[in-house]
């Protein structure tokens, strides 16, 4: 069966490791036309909208996308296209498995987690306004239909994957109404899986556990902002940013992005790392009913870690990001 699916290509290093991913994902020999959509700052030059009607509609008309990452201006300018893609589409939960790969000097080898990140609300969500000069209000919305969703979610996930516990980060301690509405919706949520454990840790303690012992957790559920922090720090524990996939999953569509952002320090340089973009590849096959050639692209990627010959310099090694692709190609069987 041939698959369509709108490809962004994004800002920054995003041609470049989303040119490496469709490399590699075709190498696996399944049929994908691609449809090649613009956001962003590309698009607002040459359609007047930094989220073009014609990308929604694509995405809305095959229901997956591969999604390099987009730069949003600091403090001013356009508001993030990747907010707005997500709340347009209403990707409300956002997937981020957090594995190291083999060969990979960083503190914790053995690392396997997943993040469930709220997609749609929060602070992040980015509802601001000026009271008067010099004040300025910003709003954090949470509601009982997002926390349980991605509750739900998140067990569902947990059931399906065999994961054993959920954890629950949050400040309710101090945000009681709003972090206190997330973490009961949480709690009422688990009834429902008994055979999962459920638990739930203050962030800031949370955030040390993760830092000293994270083996302790298996899938971390949390509101948007506090979801997109930890995303980093997890990564950074397997080694770095250039490592950590992720999905962001409506009822209706999904799109497949790393967890970085568009690295304008090193775009245009052919040294980006694409295993992260690469991994949100594998799991689009997965998703699109492809387990078969998402195994064996996963495979080729672990081992060419394994090998540990062609590493980009992020990870101490000289290849290129097409010479990784390459190098990933040819371990495909
Ligand atoms: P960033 O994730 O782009 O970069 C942080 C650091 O990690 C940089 O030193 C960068 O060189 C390195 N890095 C990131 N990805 C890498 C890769 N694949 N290989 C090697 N090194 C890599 O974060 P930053 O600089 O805070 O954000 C840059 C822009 O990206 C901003 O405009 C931000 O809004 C946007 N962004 C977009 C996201 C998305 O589209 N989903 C997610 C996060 C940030």
């Amino acid at each position: 069966m041939k698959h369509t699916i709108t490809l962004v290509p994004g800002d920054g290093i995003g041609p470049e490791i989303v040119a490496a991913t469709v490399r590699t994902i075709e190498a696996t020999g399944v049929e994908i036309e691609w449809e090649t959509q613009f956001g962003g700052a590309q698009a607002l030059e040459k359609s007047g909208s930094t989220l073009p009607d014609e990308l929604i509609e694509s995405i809305k008309r095959n229901k997956v996308a591969l999604k390099g990452p987009m730069t949003t201006p600091v403090g001013k300018g356009f508001t993030s296209v990747n907010v707005g893609m997500r709340k347009a589409l209403d990707l409300f939960a956002n997937v981020r498995p957090i594995k190291a790969l083999p060969n990979v000097e960083c503190r914790y080898p053995e690392l396997d987690l997943v993040i469930m990140r709220e997609n749609t609300e929060s602070l992040y969500a980015g509802l601001e306004h000026v009271v008067v000069p010099g004040v300025v209000e910003s709003l954090k919305i949470i509601t009982e239909k997002a926390s349980t969703r991605i509750a739900r979610h998140s067990f569902e996930f947990a059931r399906r994957e065999g994961r054993k516990k959920a954890t629950a980060m949050h400040k309710a301690n101090i945000m009681k109404l709003s972090d206190g509405l997330f973490l009961d919706c949480f709690y009422n949520v688990a009834k429902d899986y008994p055979e999962i454990d459920a638990d739930d840790k203050i962030i800031d303690n949370g955030c040390m556990q993760l830092v000293m012992r994270p083996s302790q957790f298996d899938v971390i559920v949390m509101e948007n902002l506090y979801g997109d922090i930890v995303s980093d720090l997890c990564a950074g524990l397997i080694g770095g940013l250039g490592l950590a996939p992720g999905a962001n999953i409506g009822e209706d569509a999904a799109t497949f992005e790393a967890v970085h952002g568009s690295a304008p320090d090193i775009a245009g340089q052919g040294i980006a790392n694409p295993t992260a973009i690469m991994l949100s590849g594998v799991m689009m096959l997965k998703h699109i009913g492809e387990p078969d050639a998402a195994k064996r692209m996963e495979q080729a990627i672990f081992e060419v870690f394994e090998e540990g010959e062609a590493r980009t310099p992020d990870l101490g090694g000289t290849a290129s990001t097409s010479e990784f692709a390459t190098a990933v190609i040819r371990k495909i069987n």
